[in-house]
């Protein structure tokens, strides 16, 4: 039969999801469903990897029946997620020893300081491309030894697996329950040595934590095992991190090509090539999904924590908006604001700061100012953190950007992305496809399996608009010059 459609499983922070592509990268099929979000304590974020799991297959199982394809028409899967996302299972019942803590999650900050006691900085900065924060894997891998009883000695007994959400899907996929992860995806734990493209053991000893719990890492366009349907084996030959899948769906497989995706934070990243790139301005460098077979690639990465989940905060726990979309005609209708900031650090600050002990915050009430107002600041400041992360990115480069390539849920507000080229001063090119995390996922599936070549993937973007910068050079510096004193004003006295 002819293998046709590739399917990407996105396992996002919010949603879970799958969508059937056809071999023009065209959408066939898609199923969603909302993950529970866990806050056990304050800075605590959890999901359960059941529930995790469950959806997948449920929305595996919807998007296939729903399009009518025969699970013969699969080329392959592509398996993108959200990154850092911690996972322990038992080896042998598949069970989880707790609930995965989710990459927003800051209950570790200890730890973290720990490290930086031990002198740990440099190496860490120069071995794994990272800064020390509890934003990645390795330091909530430790707190789930340490915390959780009897984990630590099944761990040592070599009876448990450590995974990001690509493993643990995986491993629960596949027949052999493979354990695997890919490069993009070893590469944010902390753990991994992106030089030597091996587990570090400097660091597994530093965090304690017994290298048989590690996966093994392949190439993201490879062979990860076969998810069995209905009597039908279809293979997974396509894993990646949603932010490197996302870069790899906007054709950033070549050097020089920048994205940033609005998700539920804001992820911008730069392909450097084969050289790693280390930043002196507050960016990280991760690697990059390559084509297959190909030498390992690598970005400068700047990650803002709390993105499109600030526009779920005024929906959800302020109850400001009715839906996210209404914000627009919202932020259209209103006057411009004067001085006016929503800092969303909900999570703490990510690039280029580096704060985890932020708080948000709100600067420049005065009686006029409505819901409306505030509503309007808390989508302009995922606009003003992109280009504080922009700048950091010029400096470490060295190049300007000539147009910024955007994506994800909240690129679709022309509002925000006509402000984030005013602000920047830089046009902005959104692409018809804004599910460009799942199509890059998809196309290093559709890759391996043969569907495509490299030339095909890159007549699969199509531009939908080009927002122009048209902000006069006054009103874009003193915006920018209010935003960055909110930012002052926010910072913690301790880091
Ligand atoms: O590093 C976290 C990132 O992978 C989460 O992405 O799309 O779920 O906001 P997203």
């Amino acid at each position: 039969m002819n293998k046709k459609y590739i399917i990407a499983l996105d396992q996002g922070t919010t949603s879970t999801r799958t969508i059937i592509f056809d071999q023009h990268g065209k959408i066939k099929g898609i199923s969603q469903k909302e993950l529970t979000q866990h806050y056990p304590q304050s800075g605590w974020v959890e999901h359960d990897p059941e529930e995790i799991y469950k959806d997948q297959l449920t929305t595996f199982e919807e998007v296939i029946s729903e399009s009518g394809i025969d699970p013969n028409e699969i080329a392959g899967i592509g398996i993108t997620n959200q990154r850092e996302t911690t996972v322990v299972w038992d080896k042998e019942t598949g069970k989880p020893v707790y609930n995965a803590i989710v990459w927003l999650d800051n209950r570790t900050k200890e730890i973290c300081e720990e490290l930086k006691e031990q002198g740990l900085e440099t190496y860490v900065r120069e071995n794994t491309g990272l800064v020390i924060d509890a934003y990645f894997s390795g330091t909530k891998l430790k707190w789930i030894l340490d915390n959780v009883p009897g984990v630590r000695e099944k761990a040592e007994a070599g009876q448990l697996l450590f995974g990001t959400i690509d493993s643990w899907l995986i491993y629960k996929f596949t027949k052999e329950k493979n354990h695997f992860t890919d490069h993009t995806n070893a590469s944010r734990t902390l753990l991994y040595n992106i030089r030597d493209l091996k587990w570090d053991s400097t660091l597994l000893s530093a965090l304690d934590i017994p290298k048989s719990m590690m996966p093994e890492v392949k190439n993201s366009a490879s062979d990860f095992g076969s998810l069995h349907y209905k009597d039908v084996l279809i293979p997974i030959y396509g894993v990646a991190g949603d932010q490197q899948a996302a870069l790899f769906g906007q054709g950033g497989a070549t050097q020089g090509i920048a994205k940033n995706t609005y998700g539920t934070g804001c992820f911008m990243l730069l392909n450097t090539g084969n050289d790693i790139v280390l930043s002196k301005n507050g960016l990280i460098t991760t690697i990059c999904c390559g084509l297959p077979d190909s030498p390992v690639k690598y970005a400068l990465e700047g990650s803002i924590f709390i993105g499109g989940a600030s526009v779920q905060w005024l929906r959800d726990s302020m109850q400001l908006l009715k839906t996210a979309s209404d914000s627009e005609e919202i932020c259209k209708r209103i006057p411009p604001l004067k001085d006016l900031y929503v800092v969303p650090a909900f999570a703490g600050l990510g690039a280029p700061y580096w704060d985890a002990n932020a708080k948000g915050a709100i600067y420049g009430l005065t009686l006029d100012i409505g819901k409306e107002e505030i509503i309007k600041a808390t989508i302009e400041a995922l606009a003003y953190q992109t280009k504080d992360v922009i700048n950091a990115m010029i400096e470490d480069s060295g190049k300007l950007l000539s147009t910024l390539k955007v994506d994800g849920g909240a690129s679709a507000n022309n509002y925000l992305m006509q402000f984030q080229a005013d602000i920047l001063n830089v046009p902005v090119d959104r692409p018809k496809m804004i599910e460009t995390t799942a199509l890059g996922a998809a196309m290093l599936a559709g890759l391996k399996a043969g569907l495509w070549t490299s030339e095909d993937i890159a007549t699969i973007r199509e531009i939908d608009t080009v927002f122009e910068p048209k902000m006069d050079r006054k009103t874009r510096k003193d915006k920018y010059e209010g935003w960055l004193q909110a930012i002052e004003r926010t910072k913690s006295p301790i880091k």
